[in-house]
C-alpha cells in the first residue's frame, strides 16, 4: 500500500476492491440435465451394470446409480458377506445377485459394465480382466497402486476399445465446469501458480474407521483381499483401514491429492504429467495405530507451465481448497463455493517510492502520471468489475454426474474426459508425492522410461 496521499485512481480502486469482497451475489449454479431431469431412455437403451467392491465407496456409488436414469444393477461382489447386504440395501433390490467371486460377474454376458471400487492395490487385475472381457470400466480413483499398474490398465483399456472412466467426480461437476469456463475465458491472465489443500480433523477423516463386529476369516476372504500384497495372518484393521498401509493403498497422494489434481488438471486443461514433486510432511498425531502414511503432506509439483503445491493435514479441519493465482484474476473453490476476483490491472502512478521524495517533486510526479494516462472508457469500465460467485444447489451430488456421464458414454461411445489416461496421469502425481516423502529427495518423472527417478 501506497504510503503517500492517495491519488483519486487510487482511492476509486480501493473502495470498489472492498466492495467486491462483500457485494458480489452467489449465483446457484443449476444440475446438468444428464442427473437431474431424468430424462426418459429407452427400455432397450438400458445399461445393465454389475458393482466389483462394494464397500463404502462401492455403497454410496450404488446409492447414486439408483438417481442415473436408463441403468440396472444386475450383480455385486465383495469379499466381505455383510457388504452383499449393505449394496442390495444401497440399490434398493433385496433380491440382486451377490457374489464373492468377481469372474463370475464378468462371464456374464448379459453384463455391459463394471463399477470397479475394489482397494487400491486390486483395480488393476480386475480392470485388466473386466477390459479383456468386453465390460467397460469406471475404476475408482486412484487408478494405479503403482506407476506399472498404470501403463498396463491404459493398454487394456484401449486394446480393449473399452469406454473407461476414472473416479474423481469433480471432473463432472457442474461447480468446476464453471471455473473451467473462467478459465478457459482468459479472466485469469496468466496462471503461474496453483495452489489447493484438503485438510480434516476428524478420526473418520484420518481412516480410523471402526471394526464390524461380525468381521472374521469367515465372513471376509481373506487371502484373496492380500492378492499379491505379502501374506500375513487375518488383521481386520488392515482389512478396514487399507488406506494407512503401503500394501494395500497410497495414504493421503492416493486418496485425496487425487481429487485435488484431477480437478487442477480439468479446469487447466493440463494433459501432461507433473515434472517434478518436492514433498515434506510427517506422522505427527496418529503415531499410535500402526498406518506407514504420514497424517501431513505436502508437495510442490512443477508443471511446463505452472507450479502447484497441494497439501492434506489430517490435524485441522481447513476443508477443500483451490486457487489458480492469475496475472489479471484469482479463481478460488472453497468447499462448494467458486469465486472469481479480477486482479487491477489498470495503470497506476508508482506509489511507494515517492514516498521518499519531496511534496513538491512528488507532486510533479503525479500530475505529469495522470497528463501521460488519460482515463478512459475501459479503464472506467474496469472499475466496475466486481467479480463472480458460484455455488451448487442444496444437494447437489457431482457424484451422479459423474456417473451419468459414464453411463452415458457407455451408451453412445463417446469419450469421457476423465479417460484412463487422464486417471493415469493423476495418479502418477500421487506416486511421485510418495516416492519424494518416502526417499527424502525430490522426485522426477522420467517420461521415456515411464518410472520415477531420485532427483
Ligand atoms: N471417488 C471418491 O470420492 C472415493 C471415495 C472413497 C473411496 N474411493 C475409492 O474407492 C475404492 C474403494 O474404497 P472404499 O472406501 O469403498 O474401501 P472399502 O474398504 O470400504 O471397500 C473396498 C472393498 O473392496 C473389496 N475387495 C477388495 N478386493 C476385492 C476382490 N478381489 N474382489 C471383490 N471385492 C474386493 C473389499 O472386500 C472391500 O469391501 C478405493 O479405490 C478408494 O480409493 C473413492
Amino acid at each position: 500500500m501506497a504510503k503517500n496521499s492517495l491519488t483519486r485512481r487510487q482511492f476509486i480502486h480501493i473502495g470498489t476492491g472492498a466492495l467486491a469482497a462483500t457485494s458480489v451475489a452467489k449465483v446457484v449454479l443449476q444440475p446438468h440435465l444428464l442427473s437431474a431431469a431424468a430424462r426418459p431412455v429407452a427400455p432397450s437403451d438400458t445399461v445393465r451394470f454389475a458393482s466389483i467392491g462394494t464397500g463404502v465407496r462401492g455403497c454410496e456409488l450404488l446409492e447414486a446409480t439408483t438417481h442415473v436414469p436408463g441403468v440396472q444393477c444386475v450383480g455385486v461382489c465383495d469379499l466381505y458377506d455383510s457388504r452383499h447386504t449393505a449394496a442390495r440395501e444401497a440399490v434398493g433390490n433385496p433380491g440382486v445377485a451377490a457374489t464373492r467371486e468377481y469372474r463370475t460377474i464378468l462371464d456374464r454376458k448379459d453384463i455391459d459394465a463394471i463399477i470397479l471400487a475394489v482397494t487400491d492395490h486390486q483395480h488393476r487385475h480386475i480392470f485388466e480382466d473386466a477390459c479383456a472381457a468386453g465390460k467397460d470400466v469406471y475404476c475408482e480413483k486412484p487408478m494405479s497402486h503403482t506407476v506399472e499398474d498404470g501403463f498396463a490398465m491404459v493398454d487394456a483399456a484401449q486394446k480393449n476399445k473399452r469406454i473407461v472412466q476414472i473416479g474423481s467426480q469433480r471432473v463432472s461437476s457442474i461447480l468446476y465446469a464453471k471455473a473451467k469456463e473462467i478459465y478457459d475465458s482468459g479472466k485469469l491472465g496468466e496462471v503461474f501458480s496453483i495452489n489447493a489443500y484438503w485438510d480434516r480433523n476428524t478420526p473418520s477423516g484420518a481412516w480410523v474407521y471402526p471394526i464390524p463386529p461380525d468381521a472374521s476369516e469367515k465372513t471376509i476372504d481373506w487371502n484373496t483381499f492380500l492378492g499379491t500384497a505379502p501374506k500375513r495372518p487375518f488383521d481386520p484393521v488392515r482389512f478396514f483401514r487399507w488406506r494407512c498401509f503401503t500394501d494395500y493403498g497410497e495414504g493421503l497422494a492416493g486418496d485425496l491429492f487425487v481429487h485435488l489434481i484431477s480437478g487442477i488438471h480439468y479446469i487447466s486443461g493440463t494433459t501432461t504429467i507433473a515434472q517434478r514433486a518436492q514433498s515434506s510432511g510427517g506422522l505427527f498425531h496418529f503415531k499410535e495405530d500402526g498406518r506407514e502414511f504420514p497424517d501431513l503432506i505436502e508437495t510442490m509439483y512443477d508443471y511446463p507451465d505452472f507450479r502447484l503445491t497441494v497439501r492434506c493435514n489430517l490435524n485441522n479441519a481447513g476443508g477443500e481448497f483451490f486457487a489458480f493465482y492469475g496475472t489479471a484474476g484469482t479463481l478460488v473453490i472453497k468447499d462448494s463455493t467458486l469465486t472469481y476476483k479480477p486482479e487491477n490491472t489498470r495503470p497506476e502512478p508508482e506509489g511507494y517510492s515517492t514516498f521518499g521524495w519531496p511534496k513538491e517533486l512528488r507532486e510533479q510526479y503525479l500530475k505529469e502520471w495522470d497528463q501521460q494516462h488519460p482515463a478512459t472508457a475501459a479503464l472506467a469500465a474496469k472499475v466496475e468489475d466486481e467479480g463472480e460467485s458460484y455455488t451448487t444447489p442444496p444437494g447437489y451430488e457431482d457424484t451422479v454426474d459423474h456417473q451419468a456421464n459414464f453411463f452415458n458414454a457407455v451408451r453412445t461411445r463417446k469419450p469421457v474426459t476423465e479417460n484412463e489416461m487422464f486417471g493415469n496421469s493423476a495418479a502418477i502425481g500421487c506416486h511421485l508425492s510418495n516416492f519424494s516423502y518416502f526417499n527424502r529427495t525430490a522426485a522426477i518423472w522420467d517420461p521415456n522410461a515411464r518410472k520415477i527417478v531420485k532427483g
